[in-house]
């Protein structure tokens, strides 16, 4: 039987720097299925579709290759990672993942992926969706503040220049995008393992994680 593993929280929760690591440590396919979103959010912008062209984006999803290799996305076999990572696409995304129609196709395609790999995937629906029948479910948080600090450090660190407050306000409305729209919304599922990261370092939280499957596999 495959296996698959499921994380989900808020932007900044640690949710892919965690997933990398327990990927490594039981040989998983790491699935960002935020990257997801954000190349469909990447490419509408760049061919001028925006977020009422129900019938657009659906042509234009049906176009795109989309693989993960060394974690990252590759886009009909071009590596955006870089891209799609940068604040004025984070500022879009929810937007365009609001849409039943964007979610019902990307969602097929993350359950095609954990039919054919053993994976680990991190989003907002996985849990209560995506992989619904996982055994392993976590909900990751902290309080916005850490989160916006830790993407603060992570673009300025890639030599952007970057705004702490425009990066916190970013991150407080996305959680409300996201906690509020009315298909598939970020929650944590009723099974999952709620761990609050907040003052735990990346080892604290990849251990408590790798030994709840240890002990359940
Ligand atoms: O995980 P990340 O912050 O990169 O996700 C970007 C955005 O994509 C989220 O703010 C959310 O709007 C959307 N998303 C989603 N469902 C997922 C993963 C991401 O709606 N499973």
């Amino acid at each position: 039987m495959r296996i698959s593993v499921a994380i989900d929280g808020p932007a900044g929760a640690g949710k892919s720097t965690i997933a990398k690591l327990v990927a490594k440590e039981f040989d998983l396919m790491y699935i960002n299925t935020g990257a997801m979103y954000r190349a469909v959010a990447l490419v509408a912008r760049d061919n001028n579709i925006d977020d009422t062209n129900i019938e657009g984006l659906c042509s234009l999803i049906d176009t795109l290759d989309m693989r993960f290799e060394n974690d990252d996305l590759i886009l009909n076999d071009v590596n955006i990672q870089e891209q799609i990572t940068m604040p004025e696409i984070s500022a879009i995304v929810s937007k365009y993942a609001s849409i039943q129609e964007v979610r019902t196709k990307l969602v097929k395609l993350q359950r095609d992926m954990s039919s054919k790999f053993d994976v680990i995937m991190d989003g907002r629906d996985i849990g209560t969706v995506v992989l619904k029948d996982s055994k392993f479910k976590f909900f990751l948080t902290a309080t916005p503040e850490a989160r916006a600090e830790r993407r603060y450090k992570e673009l300025n660190n890639r030599g952007l220049d970057v705004n702490y407050s425009t990066i916190l306000e970013d991150i407080i409305k996305r959680d409300y995008t996201d906690s509020n729209r009315q298909i598939d919304p970020l929650r944590k599922a009723d099974d999952a393992i709620e761990i609050d990261t907040t003052g735990l370092s990346i080892s604290e939280v990849t251990e408590k994680i790798c030994l709840n499957i240890k002990s359940n596999i």
